[in-house]
């Protein structure tokens, strides 16, 4: 049997990049075979994936050198920065910066680079619908993604560029559950007014990295946009309620009522949105379901997913 094809995989203990571990090892006979990189390969986590199967090697992408130990013998590697982590653009790009160097430095044959769009194109500092963060971004942890696409193209590193999709997860771990209100009701609350929020589950952005790996060359210098479906605010209302078995309204805030709540990252995450909105055909143009769909034939819409995981959201 030939060799397997070593796959090094950033984030593995986390949302994208242990979906793709996971779907490497769901598929003995891929031809493929996961390396998962972590700061601790003693945590309880890594633990998991060793158990798995998975080859797991210690790595920081904060650490140039450990980028290119981690990498030393893989054909290909999922590359993914942990913007909330801290809410760093400059020190996202710094993380692309060294991974590029490092795929290039180990003749990596294929990357995925999971980014997203590089909102200046479409809003320049100097267009005033929305504010100016961090005195050079609209939307930080999109620009900083979308700016470090050049890293790659620059150095020659055989790239996919993968845009992802909002979570539907965050409903679970990022304070997007739908809350009561003080009516009694519930309501979920998202910045989009009539537009639709292309959303996927976060387990299929690494199924789908596993499909871009398998076409091979087939995808290398493209970008690839993926999303389990479209929906509006009112649509994924209309889904929460049928799942929780209780009505369930959208809470349809502005986008600048969204920037003023009180959490950390919220004038990004209210950028975000209304450049989704406002940019409706564009954003959900480049994230195809049928495309993403393709590339992983267990694809989840919102209602399976909801059918899944309505257990794990919390409801206040
Ligand atoms: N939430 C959304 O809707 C959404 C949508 C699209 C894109 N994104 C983007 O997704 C990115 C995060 O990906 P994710 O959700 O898969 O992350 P995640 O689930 O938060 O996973 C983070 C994992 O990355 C590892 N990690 C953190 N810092 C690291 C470092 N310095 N070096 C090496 N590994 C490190 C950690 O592993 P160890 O502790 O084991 O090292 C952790 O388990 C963000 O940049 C965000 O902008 C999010």
């Amino acid at each position: 049997m030939a060799e397997r094809k070593v796959i090094a995989v950033f984030g593995a203990t986390g949302a994208q990049g242990g979906g793709l571990v996971r779907a490497i090892l769901n598929d003995p006979e891929g031809g493929f075979a996961a390396r998962a990189i972590t700061r601790d390969p003693a945590s309880p986590k890594a633990r998991e994936l060793a158990g798995l199967g998975a080859e797991v090697v210690a790595g920081d992408v904060d650490d140039v050198a450990s980028l290119e130990r981690a990498l030393v013998g893989a054909h290909g590697a999922y590359f993914v920065t942990f913007f909330w982590a801290h809410f760093s653009p400059e020190r996202e790009k710094a993380e692309a910066r060294g991974m590029a160097q490092a795929a290039k430095a180990v003749g990596l044959r294929h990357a995925i680079w999971s980014t997203l769009e590089d909102t200046r194109r479409w809003v320049p500092l100097t267009d005033d619908r929305m504010p100016t963060l961090m005195g050079q971004y609209k939307v930080p942890h999109f620009d900083a993604k979308g700016e470090s696409n050049a890293f790659f193209t620059e150095l020659g590193v055989p790239t996919t560029f993968l845009l992802t999709s909002f979570y539907w997860d965050n409903l679970i771990h990022f304070g997007m559950a739908p809350k009561k209100g003080p009516d009694g009701r519930l309501a979920f609350t998202l910045p989009m007014g009539g537009k639709k929020l292309p959303g996927i589950a976060a387990e299929d952005i690494g199924r789908c990295a596993y499909g871009i790996f398998k076409g091979g060359s087939e995808h290398i210098g493209k970008t690839v946009g993926i999303a389990g479906e479209h929906l509006t605010g009112a649509q994924m209302a209309a889904e929460l309620s049928r799942a929780l078995g209780q009505e369930v309204v959208y809470n349809a805030v502005t986008p600048a009522a969204y920037r003023a709540f009180d959490f950390p990252g919220a004038e990004d995450l209210g950028n975000m949105f209304q450049f989704k909105q406002e940019f409706e055909g564009d954003f959900c143009g480049a994230r195809d379901p049928v495309v993403a769909r393709s590339l992983n034939p267990e694809l989840q819409d919102f209602r399976t997913w909801l059918g899944r995981n309505k257990h794990r959201i919390p409801i206040e």
